[in-house]
């Protein structure tokens, strides 16, 4: 029998083992609804945003939108407008906002169809140039990863999804980890990522 020292051992060991990396706060949604409102001008009430120059949030997994606001902060994602709005932010009210956005559903976008190259590019790739499948990353109905922050891309404006893609290409985004994205952009035509982009914003 275990006594109750080694007991006590072993539970400090689980919660060392589970450290802060895995624990992630959870956010206040109510708190975070509130918090939002300086974002709503162009991310829309509930996240789906007016215009398709600005990403929907609707439905985004929090760690993924908690990682962008971050990385605004610091300038690891370069974009002006989105460092001033993420400035003031505390690291609760970044937690907050992501929770509220992550629990607000996505409108999805009418893909141009057919879309036989878009198609393919997801859920194939293009061997010939070593694009590897959006699938393996982004699920098959682009739900994304959540664990491993591999963002949902289903109903996303394609025009934000083909500028995003651009970036990537550029190098002008460069907040991906080990340049996962920036890799797999290079290697795509602008006729695949037009086509990839149309086809992933009508995913649902
Ligand atoms: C004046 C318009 C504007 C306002 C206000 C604004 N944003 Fe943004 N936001 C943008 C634009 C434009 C982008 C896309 C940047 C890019 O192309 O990289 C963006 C991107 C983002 C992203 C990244 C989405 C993704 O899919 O990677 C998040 C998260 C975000 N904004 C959250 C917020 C929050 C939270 C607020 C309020 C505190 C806010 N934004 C206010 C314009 C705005
Ligand atoms: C090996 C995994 C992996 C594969 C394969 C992959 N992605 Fe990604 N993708 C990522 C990760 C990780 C990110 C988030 C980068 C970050 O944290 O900013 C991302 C981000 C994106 C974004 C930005 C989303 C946003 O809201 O700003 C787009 C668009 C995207 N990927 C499209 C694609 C397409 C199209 C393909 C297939 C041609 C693809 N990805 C294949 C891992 C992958």
């Amino acid at each position: 029998m275990m006594g109750k020292s080694a007991l006590r051992a072993l539970s400090v060991c689980i919660v060392l083992l589970s450290g802060p990396s895995l624990v992630h706060a959870q956010g206040n949604a109510a708190a975070g609804k509130e918090k939002s409102e300086p974002c709503a001008g162009c991310h829309g009430e509930d996240g789906n945003s007016n215009a398709p120059i600005f990403p929907k949030l609707a439905g985004q997994h929090a760690s993924y939108l908690a990682k962008q606001l971050h990385e605004f902060k610091t300038e690891k994602r370069v974009n002006p407008t989105m460092t001033a709005m993420a400035e003031p932010l505390s690291d609760e009210d970044i937690d907050d906002i992501a929770a509220f956005y992550a629990q607000q559903k996505i409108t999805v976008e009418k893909a141009e169809a057919p879309n036989a190259l878009g198609e393919a590019i997801y859920r194939t790739g293009n061997a010939s140039s070593g694009v590897p499948a959006c699938t393996g990353c982004h699920g098959p109905d682009g739900s994304g990863i959540p664990s491993a922050r591999f963002p949902a891309l289903r109903g996303q404006y394609a025009a934000y999804l083909e500028k995003t893609l651009n970036d990537f290409k550029s190098g002008e985004r460069a907040n991906d980890a080990n340049s996962i994205m920036r890799a797999i952009a290079a290697k795509l035509s602008d006729e695949e990522i037009a086509a990839v982009s149309s086809y992933t914003s009508g995913l649902r």
